[in-house]
């Protein structure tokens, strides 16, 4: 027999060293480490290969019985945890001064036939260097025994603010769902938790001085209390022992918690606990509505001292070095209204509500460094100006962090829309709530951090990132799972990978393993990058009885194989190669497989009948004209289910059913529901459009070119009733192709209406 060629050899060993994942480009590791090199044989861990740690070292112990607990949660093997030295071949996690890394969160691992040794200066090294381990140990596929790779790796973070901000004001998460996420930030080597405790929605955090902020503030009516599913009062809050426990946690972590109280804005749950904070010395209730409201603290000594008082209290429970103040979102009305504001003004030598929230910000300042704390704010306390000394968190896109840069102030960027988590993962219509447009998880991961309008110097004051996830329409931890998973890998990759080593591509192949991982713990992670999108030419369709099909997703990453006889596609079923021909009726059923195919997303499947493409969900409706607001909420505020949702435009109650074939179409069918219209809106409330009706609860319209155009029918809204209702009515007959207004001339003092589905219904009366 002939020897085989050289390079045949070598290919062949390519591709069995890609089967076993062992090839230069597979660790599968999230956020990539700096310095990842390959060289030698693997090491294969078993049920006997012990985790080893210095005898008497009790911070590498506790990082090796952290990493033991996690590969047996999640690959199944019980290994022990052991004192060294010992001979054999083990898992070992030590702690040695010199290490050649480059700060306390550095570490380096190696892999080698003799096992997997991570060193590092300190315990916070040794943790991280432990998450890599755990990440080698699981890769996507299997449980018990793993073959690892050979590598060294060295690896420190590019920032050392790596950030997930959580809004527990707007809706409460249990102190076990706030650890959920704390261990999720761990393993992806995050290491600040920004808690953001109080606001309009409620005041989340005990404070033993002033019991009312809990007894009256945690707990608010919703709109509907009682009835459509709606609790009667929504509320909770931590009381200093359960913080002080996840407090604790999060620095087992190494993650700190930094509080935020927001002030003088975002006020209102504060000032319904003690209408004395306030301004207008009246007592609103604790808000269920969502937007920005006008209650701000008075700016008098009383006050001043309780803002203090609760910060004593707040330092008390909280460790962290930076203390957030908030200062966002403070609208004026309120101070200029009030002639005692209005002369604290003047008796203070102010200028003006900028000058006077300036010095509110910088009275907290001093307060705080007095107490060897920093105070972080939202970028509008650059307005009127800031204590040098304060962080400034950008929010309004990042022009905050290069001002606030160029002046001197560290920063951390966690610009919307961008970094914001309640922008939904995908304009998908199977999406649940949150706001549009959507930030892909590609969008995410190309953030850069350093803004180019930054020297050298300046930079130096980036401190990181962050990811903000505001919970107004994420009532439950499912919601905010969905919200945040699988963004926070594309996040930690963006907070700790050096420039050079990121790479959407190399992260894509990484995914597949650490969706095996969010599967392995119960997070409800959202499919959305790689759902597959089944899309056809609606009108073609209906003309010709036959549709061409295409199919993508967001990612545009995987192998699609798809069926058209209603069953489940496989890793058997057909591979797409391209656009191809049914005949209707139809049901396409497709799927993303990873190569070594594992489904990276839940099939999903589209009917093509003429009824489904006479027919549009609330996703495939658009904006009317005139505004790009997009909200998808579900039916009540504090929905305990994911489904259904409704795209609505709070400023312009009204959709667009863009290119609607109108031949042979008879009426219209409209699935609609009734939805609290629970925002405000400031200054913007000026902006919401109203449309004259003709009935006191109005009327849904539908107009034939756009919403100026000729009324093609006009169907009353139901007075009382079940929220969700169908409206139908006749249509004159028109011809050709034409976009479709539908209007809701309902009083925007009264509910919102969302639409369902929309669907044309033929003079045959029949769907084929
Ligand atoms: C913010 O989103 N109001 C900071």
């Amino acid at each position: 027999m002939r020897k085989p060629h050289r390079l045949l050899c070598l290919a062949l060993y390519g591709i069995a060293a890609l089967a076993h994942g062992a090839d230069a480009t597979s660790v599968d590791v999230i956020p990539m480490p700096a310095q990842v090199s390959h060289a030698g044989q693997a090491f294969t861990v078993e049920t006997q290969t012990p985790i080893v740690v210095d005898a008497g070292d009790a911070a590498a112990r506790r990082t090796a019985d952290y990493l033991a607990a996690l590969i047996a949660r999640t690959r199944h093997l019980r290994l022990q945890v052991k004192e060294g030295p010992l001979a054999g071949a083990a898992i070992v996690l030590t702690r040695d001064a010199q290490a050649p890394v480059a700060n306390a969160e550095g570490y380096t691992l190696d892999v080698t036939p003799r096992g997997i040794r991570v060193v590092a200066r300190e315990e916070a090294g040794l943790f991280y260097g432990a998450i890599t381990a755990w990440q080698l140990l699981t890769p996507a596929r299997g449980s018990g025994d793993v073959q690892v790779p050979a590598v060294h790796i060295r690896d420190e973070p590019r920032f050392a603010w790596r950030g997930l901000m959580l809004d527990s004001a707007r809706h409460f998460q249990t102190p076990d769902e706030v650890r959920t996420l704390l261990d999720q930030m761990a393993q992806h080597k995050l290491n600040v938790l920004h808690w953001h405790l109080t606001d309009d929605q409620g005041w989340r955090i005990e404070i033993k001085k002033y019991p009312d902020l809990t007894r009256i503030g945690a707990w608010r009516t919703p709109p509907d209390a009682g009835r459509h599913g709606e609790p009667a009062r929504y509320g909770g809050f931590y009381t200093q022992e359960q913080i002080r426990a996840i407090v604790a946690y999060a620095s087992e972590r190494h993650i700190t918690v930094v509080p935020e109280l927001d002030m003088p804005g975002h006020a209102q749950a504060a000032v319904a606990s003690y209408p004395a904070l306030g301004v207008t010395g009246k007592r609103p209730p604790v808000s269920p509505d969502w937007g920005v409201h006008p209650y701000l603290y008075n700016v008098d000594e009383p006050t001043v001292h309780f803002l203090e008082d609760v910060l004593d209290e707040v330092m008390a429970l909280f460790p962290s070095p930076y203390i957030h103040i908030g200062g966002d979102e403070a609208v004026k009305d309120q101070w200029q209204a009030s002639p005692a504001v209005q002369a604290r003004i003047k008796a203070l030598g102010l200028k003006n509500e900028e000058q006077l929230q300036s010095w509110f910000i910088g009275q907290m300042g001093a307060y705080l460094a007095a107490h060897g704390r920093r105070l972080v704010g939202w970028d509008e306390i650059l307005e009127g100006g800031v204590p040098a000394s304060a962080t400034v968190m950008s929010w309004r896109g990042t022009q905050g962090a290069i001002d606030a840069a160029k002046q001197g102030h560290d920063v951390v960027l966690s610009p919307a829309p961008q970094l914001y988590l309640d922008q939904m993962q995908s304009d998908r219509d199977d999406e649940t709530t949150g706001r549009l447009p959507s930030m892909s998880l590609e969008s995410v991961y190309a953030f850069e951090a350093v803004p180019k309008e930054l020297d050298a110097a300046q930079a130096a004051h980036v401190l990181g990132l962050q990811a903000n996830m505001w919970t107004e329409h994420m009532p439950t931890l499912r919601h905010v799972e969905h919200a945040v998973f699988p963004r926070m890998d594309a996040l930690a990759e963006a907070a700790w990978t050096p420039v050079a080593a990121r790479d959407w591509h190399g992260f894509l192949g990484r995914l597949p393993a650490q969706l095996a991982r969010y599967r392995a713990q119960d997070i409800a992670y959202a499919d959305s990058a790689f759902a597959v999108s089944v899309e056809v030419d609606r009108n073609a369709a209906i003309e010709s009885g036959r549709a061409t099909v295409t199919l993508s997703n967001q990612a545009r990453y995987g192998n699609l194989r798809y069926t058209t006889d209603g069953s489940v596609p496989s890793a058997a079923s057909p591979l797409y190669a391209g656009p191809f021909a049914v005949a209707l009726p139809a049901v396409v059923n497709a799927v993303a497989l990873a190569p070594d195919g594992t489904p990276l997303a839940a099939p999903r499947q589209r009917q093509l009948s003429l009824a489904a493409l006479r027919s549009m969900g609330s996703g495939e409706l658009d904006n009317c004209p005139g505004s790009d607001f997009r909200l998808r909420v579900q039916p009540t505020p504090d929905a305990t289910s994911m489904a259904p949702t409704y795209l609505v435009n709070v400023f312009d109650n009204c959709r667009l059913y863009r290119a609607a074939r109108l031949d042979g179409i008879a009426a219209i069918r409209v699935d609609t529901a009734r939805l609290p219209r629970n925002y405000q809106l400031a200054h913007d409330a000026r902006l919401v459009v109203a449309h004259p009706g003709h009935t006191p609860q109005g009327e849904l319209e539908v107009r034939l070119d756009g919403c100026q155009g000729e009324r093609l029918a006009s169907l009353p809204l139901p007075a009382g009733g079940s929220d969700a209702f169908t409206l139908q009515g006749a249509l004159p007959p028109r011809q050709g192709v034409h976009d479709l207004c539908l209007l809701f001339t309902s009083p925007i003092t009264g509910p919102l209406y969302g639409i369902g589905e929309a669907a044309l219904l033929p003079t045959d009366g029949g769907a084929r």
